[in-house]
């Protein structure tokens, strides 16, 4: 509690360790709430959650609630689950796929995402994942970083198609990019124009922090 109440003066920092994938993972007190970085970037809860929430709530939290089946790519400390299971109440099932086993370990000790009921937790690459699943799912949320870093695959047509192939008729697709230069910006161009509007509509939900970017697909039928 008094580290809570700190907090709001100074960030409290109570777990670091070093990450082949995410440079530094540190756990910390900071505004009175608990939040898990990598070295130079807020990985989960704090503004990321808010990120993200806002892309949940231009996707509709009434709609998601009676969904069947999401997929998050990229778990780190469970944030956008917590927001679909404690805000929403999804009660559909959740399959959270994470590179670094690492992480969960700390998102159990430090965020408690094992107590989650409806969550099932893959350790795998991402991209590894889509090709294997045989699975489809209503909402497919990416949120893949390695620290700054988005990995490339993610911007490639054959993931892309993939990710469509896997979404169930008028599923959406919740991707965060972040923009930090001309190239990102040219990337985040090429992902957007890659769907086709006579399936998707796409919609860019600009600046919702610095430099984040939202990209939501929805599909047509
Ligand atoms: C920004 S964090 C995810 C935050 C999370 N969605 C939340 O709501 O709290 C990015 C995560 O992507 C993971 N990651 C990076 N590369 C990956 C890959 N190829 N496959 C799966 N996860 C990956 C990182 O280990 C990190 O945990």
């Amino acid at each position: 509690m008094f580290k809570k109440l700190f907090s709001y003066i100074i960030p409290l920092n109570i777990f670091k360790q070093k990450s082949a994938i995410s440079q530094t993972l540190e756990v910390t007190w900071a505004d009175g709430e608990l939040v898990l970085d990598s070295k130079n970037t807020n990985y989960s809860y704090g503004s990321l959650q808010r990120i993200l929430r806002k892309g949940l709530k231009f996707i509709g939290f009434e709609k998601i609630k009676t969904m069947d089946r999401i997929l998050v790519l990229g778990v780190a400390g469970g944030s956008i689950i917590k927001t679909l299971v404690d805000e929403i109440h999804f009660e559909g099932k959740i399959t959270g796929v994470e590179i670094d086993k690492s992480i969960i370990e700390i998102a159990n000790e430090y965020f408690h995402i094992n107590q989650i009921q409806n969550l099932e937790i893959v350790i795998d690459d991402a991209f590894e994942f889509v090709l294997k699943t045989k699975d489809r799912y209503d909402l497919i949320i990416i949120d893949v970083f390695q620290d700054v870093r988005m990995p490339n695959f993610l911007f490639e047509k054959f993931f892309i198609d993939r990710i469509c192939y896997l979404l169930n008729p008028k599923g959406f697709i919740l991707f965060n990019t972040m923009m930090l230069n001309d190239n990102q910006k040219q990337l985040n161009l090429d992902f957007f124009n890659a769907f086709d509007a006579s399936k998707y509509t796409v919609t860019k939900l600009h600046k919702i922090e610095e430099l984040n970017e939202l990209i939501v697909i929805e599909s047509k039928f």
